[in-house]
Parts: C-alpha cells; sequence; structure tokens
C-alpha cells in the first residue's frame, strides 16, 4: 500500500520537465535521447548510446549528470585498460604501513564508459559485472557502488579495427540501447549559433539524486492493466516468430518493457501506462536483445524494421480500458485520449 500512497506523477513529470528543460539550454534538439536516458535511469538500468563521434553523446551524459547533482566520472577505453583502472586497486600507504583501497571511476552515480567496444574482453566483463552486481570487489574486499547507480556506455555504430565486439548475450544487461542520430540542417545551424553558449555554459544541478531516488520508489504503483500486460507478452512473442529473427526476445525483455513503460507514463505524469508508452519504448528495450537470421543481413532487413514489423502486426488494446481502470481508482486521469478510435 505505501508504495502507492507516494505515487506522485505530478512530482515525477515536474521533476523530469525540470531535467529536461535545463538540458535543453544546452543541448539541440536530442529530446528522444535525453528522454530514453531519464527512462533508464526511473527503471535504475543502465544504456548504451550508439552514434558516430561528435553527436553530443558525452555532451549529453554530462548535462544530465550535472542536472540532478550527481557524482559523474568518464572513462574512455582503451585495448590496455584493466578491470583494475575502473574498479580500483589498494595502495601502500609508506606513513602507516597500511594498504588503503583507491576507489577507481566506477564509483559515481552516472559513469560514462565511452567506447566501450575498445575495451578488452576482461574489463568489458568486469564493467558488465558491476553494472549487474551494483558492487564491485577490490582484491577480496566488496564495496556497494553509490545510488543511483548508472553506466552509460558509448559505441561507434562502425565495426572498427582494434575493437572487441561485445558478447550479445551480455548486450541485455543494458536496458536501452539508444541510437544518437546526426542532428538535422536546422538543429545544426542552431548548435552553429549557440556553440560559444554551449561550450562557457555551466550546468546547474535543478533536482538531487534524492528525487530520482523518490521516483524510481513510485515504480512499482504505476497501474498497468492486464490488456497492457497482455500486449507487451504479444509484443514479445511475436519478436520470436518474426521469420527473420533467429532469438528473439526473453522475459528479461518483457520486465524490461514493463519498467521502462511505467517510467515514460512517469514522466508524462501519469499512474497508469498506455499502449503508447509500450510502443515508445519498445525499440531501443528490444533492438539489442534480437538476433537475426543470416537471411536478414543478405536481404537488408534490420532490426529496426523487425520491431516495427511486430509493433504493427500485435493489435493494440484500446486505451478507453486504461481510463476506466483510472476511475475506479479514484485517480485523476486526465482524458486527453478520449474520442480517438
Ligand atoms: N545536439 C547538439 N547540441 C549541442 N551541441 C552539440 C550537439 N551535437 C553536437 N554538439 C557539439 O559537438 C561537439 C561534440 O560533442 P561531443 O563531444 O559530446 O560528441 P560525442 O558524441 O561524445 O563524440 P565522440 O564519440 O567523439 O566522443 C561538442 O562541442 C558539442 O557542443
Ligand atoms: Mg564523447
Amino acid at each position: 500500500m505505501s508504495s502507492r500512497n507516494s505515487l506522485d506523477p505530478v512530482y515525477a513529470r515536474e521533476v523530469s520537465a525540470k531535467i529536461l528543460r535545463n538540458a535543453a539550454k544546452v543541448i539541440v534538439g536530442k529530446k528522444r535521447v535525453l528522454r530514453e536516458i531519464l527512462i533508464a535511469l526511473y527503471a535504475g538500468g543502465h544504456v548504451l548510446l550508439e552514434g558516430v563521434p561528435g553527436v553530443a553523446k558525452t555532451l549529453m551524459a554530462k548535462t544530465v549528470a550535472r542536472s540532478i547533482g550527481l557524482a559523474y566520472s568518464r572513462i574512455q577505453a582503451t585495448p590496455d585498460l584493466l578491470p583494475s583502472d575502473i574498479i580500483g586497486t589498494f595502495v601502500y600507504d609508506p606513513k602507516t604501513g597500511e594498504f588503503k583501497p583507491r576507489k577507481g571511476p566506477i564509483f559515481a552515480n552516472i559513469v560514462l564508459f565511452d567506447e566501450i567496444n575498445r575495451a578488452s574482453p576482461r574489463t568489458q566483463s568486469a564493467l558488465l559485472e558491476a553494472m549487474q552486481e551494483r558492487q564491485v570487489t577490490i582484491e577480496g574486499v566488496t564495496f556497494k557502488l553509490p545510488e543511483p547507480f548508472m553506466v552509460i556506455a558509448t559505441m561507434n555504430p562502425i565495426e572498427m579495427e582494434g575493437t572487441f565486439p561485445l558478447p550479445e548475450a551480455q548486450l541485455d544487461r543494458f536496458l536501452l540501447k539508444i541510437l544518437v542520430d546526426y542532428p538535422s540542417r536546422e538543429e545544426t545551424a542552431r548548435i552553429l549559433e549557440r556553440i560559444h553558449r554551449i561550450q562557457e555554459f555551466r550546468v546547474e544541478p535543478v533536482v538531487g539524486g534524492e528525487d530520482i531516488m523518490r521516483i524510481r520508489s513510485m515504480l512499482p504503483g504505476v497501474r498497468v492493466s492486464r490488456e497492457v500486460v497482455r500486449y507487451i507478452v504479444d509484443l514479445v512473442e511475436e519478436t520470436r516468430r518474426h521469420p527473420y529473427v533467429k532469438l528473439g526476445g526473453s522475459p528479461r525483455a518483457a520486465i524490461a518493457l514493463y519498467l521502462c513503460s511505467k517510467a515514460n507514463a512517469l514522466i508524462d505524469g501519469r499512474s497508469y501506462v498506455l499502449p503508447d508508452d509500450v510502443k515508445l519504448v519498445a525499440k531501443p528495450v528490444l533492438r539489442h536483445r534480437i538476433i537475426l537470421t543470416p537471411d536478414a543481413e543478405f536481404e537488408g532487413v534490420s532490426v529496426e524494421r523487425v520491431v516495427e514489423d511486430v509493433l504493427s502486426k500485435v493489435p493494440v488494446p484500446r486505451p478507453e480500458i486504461e481510463e476506466e481502470a483510472e476511475e475506479e481508482m479514484g485517480g485523476e486521469a486526465e482524458s486527453e485520449a478520449g474520442g480517438e478510435g
């Protein structure tokens, strides 16, 4: 009951709007990417940002971290980066004659791990393990990572020499895989007009880490009707049936859809999930969890198209059902979706 009592979707929307508005002072466009980063943050997951160099991946990670007043660190992956460079080590202190832990850059709330596919498999797996466990072990001593804790890893879509592709089976440690595209022509012009301001602007915190933790605690109370649950299940099952799919969505993918839909509802200030929330998160949730057949590659069928197929094939439940449910709960649903269909 207590989780429902603390459910305050208006507060969640206000916090989200503050962060997004603050980020927009620096970042031109990229609304979808920023929203997806917030979704992952609220749902307690990590993100993989895929995009070519120079599309503001670093700037976005930094801006979100600073807007929330969180500790931020950046790790540049190279082939000779060692697990201890991330996690830390014990160092000898000659004054006391003792070994003291020196915590690595992973001890931050938002960790930007640039070019993850340039790290060696050993270092990648140390990172993936820390992401999963939310704690690290330095020479036998276990340390908890701070809360919130989110890794934003970046990856160049072009397979370059000297890179180590992430093991496909471990990709789903990332709650979302977010694509960062080029800006439009108009956006590029706006970046140029603002570039001196962008470079000088000091991003100030507009919310705190405790606000994020409070929104996280609301997630269990966000209502998902039986119809929407079934919709999520149908989507995941459909990914397994698609003719170009070798490996479809797992229950973990279904859980990710469920949690991210709830987080998206909160960003919009709703206490219940609509089918549109599920649709909005489907691509970033599913794109890295589906493995296509060799035929697909041969015929140029992309994972994006497969997810689009799946979305267009599965019947969408009618939103009216959600509104009735909301009334039953005595909530104050805004009936914006009314009159459709
Ligand atoms: N949408 C945008 N809004 C504001 N500035 C932008 C945008 N896109 C690019 N820039 C500018 O382009 C430059 C490159 O951005 P940034 O370093 O964040 O890119 P990146 O994606 O992290 O690149 P890399 O992959 O090389 O690390 C920055 O100076 C940034 O201000
Ligand atoms: Mg960068």
